[in-house]
């Protein structure tokens, strides 16, 4: 059994914590979340204790990346489940502030975000996301100093959105891609599962079949439209309310008319009932 993780909640803690675990030369590997954790975020943190010798984990529930009208005071609260977890997975730190420790009185500074950030996708339906996101990154790199971090595929273009933040802003923090943890029948996990209905959650997969029935035409040589418009069918028809479903350049997120533009890859976001999932795969 490994020991439980330190957990620090303030800024000279986290400090003192982190000249603790550098010494000896250690690499430090960083997990961002917010919390409420499951094993697409256990599977970031086993890849980051194979690459490194010490892993931080942060949780925090970052006000900046939700709009006025999205759940961030629903936003699903684990903490005690959420560290048995990280003890079992042998974390050795857990930083977890408070708002008031990352968003001081006073706090006037937002990071803007292009390229990626503006590939009419996420930042379509949520135009305040990724400089909330982007923001809050570089302020857990700064305090934490990794040297690696590690970001899901599920959140495709967020993924994008901070490896180019990192290496705009030369925070000397490589960041790794880590492919989506899916349930037995395909939906990708997911903090915002909890919300689903029994019937909701049953329906919910059909996002992930789409996709998947999507990228087996566009790789039979299927023509792009016919392809996509049946997927979009096979969503719809699952009883999702479509924000988009599309095909993308894997590395630029620029669109892309043809198999031949690629590597594709396939994002969707779609609402069930209240809740807003979203998934992507590659083609
Ligand atoms: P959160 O939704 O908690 O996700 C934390 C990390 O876990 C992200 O990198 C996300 O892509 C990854 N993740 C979530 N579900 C996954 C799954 N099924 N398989 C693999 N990885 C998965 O994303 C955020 O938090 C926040 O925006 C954050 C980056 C922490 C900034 O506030």
């Amino acid at each position: 059994m490994s020991r439980p993780p330190t957990v620090v909640r303030t800024l000279p803690a986290l400090r003192r914590a982190l000249e603790g675990l550098r010494a000896r030369k250690a690499t430090l590997a960083m997990v961002p979340t917010m919390g409420a954790l499951h094993d697409g975020h256990l599977s970031l943190v086993r890849l980051a204790k194979r690459r490194a010798s010490k892993v931080v984990v942060s949780i925090f529930v970052n006000p900046a990346q939700f709009a006025p009208t999205e759940d961030f005071g629903a936003y699903p609260r684990t903490w005690k489940a959420d560290m048995a977890k990280l003890a079992a997975e042998g974390v050795d730190l857990v930083w977890n502030p408070d708002v008031k420790i990352m968003y001081p009185p006073g706090f006037a500074t937002r990071i803007i975000t292009e390229g990626p950030a503006i590939a009419g996708l996420e930042d379509r339906f949520r135009p305040h996301f990724f400089g909330g996101v982007a923001t809050v990154v570089a302020k857990l790199f700064a305090q934490c100093r990794p040297d690696l971090a590690l970001f899901g595929e599920k959140d495709f273009q967020q993924l994008k959105v901070v490896t180019r933040m990192a290496a705009d802003l030369n925070l000397g923090v490589k960041v790794t891609g880590v492919p989506t943890v899916r349930e037995r029948d395909g939906l990708a996990m997911s903090s915002r599962n909890v919300y689903l209905t029994p019937a909701e959650r049953a329906a919910a997969p059909a996002l992930y079949r789409a996709m998947k029935a999507t990228a087996k035409r566009l790789k039979a040589g299927d023509d792009m439209e016919a392809a996509m418009a049946g997927g979009t069918a096979m969503i719809t028809e699952a009883g999702f309310a479509l924000d988009y479903f599309e095909a993308r350049h894997a590395e630029t997120l620029a669109p892309v008319a043809s198999i031949k533009d690629g590597p594709i890859r396939l994002l969707v976001a779609a609402k069930i009932g209240r809740t807003r999932l979203i998934d992507n795969v590659g083609v």
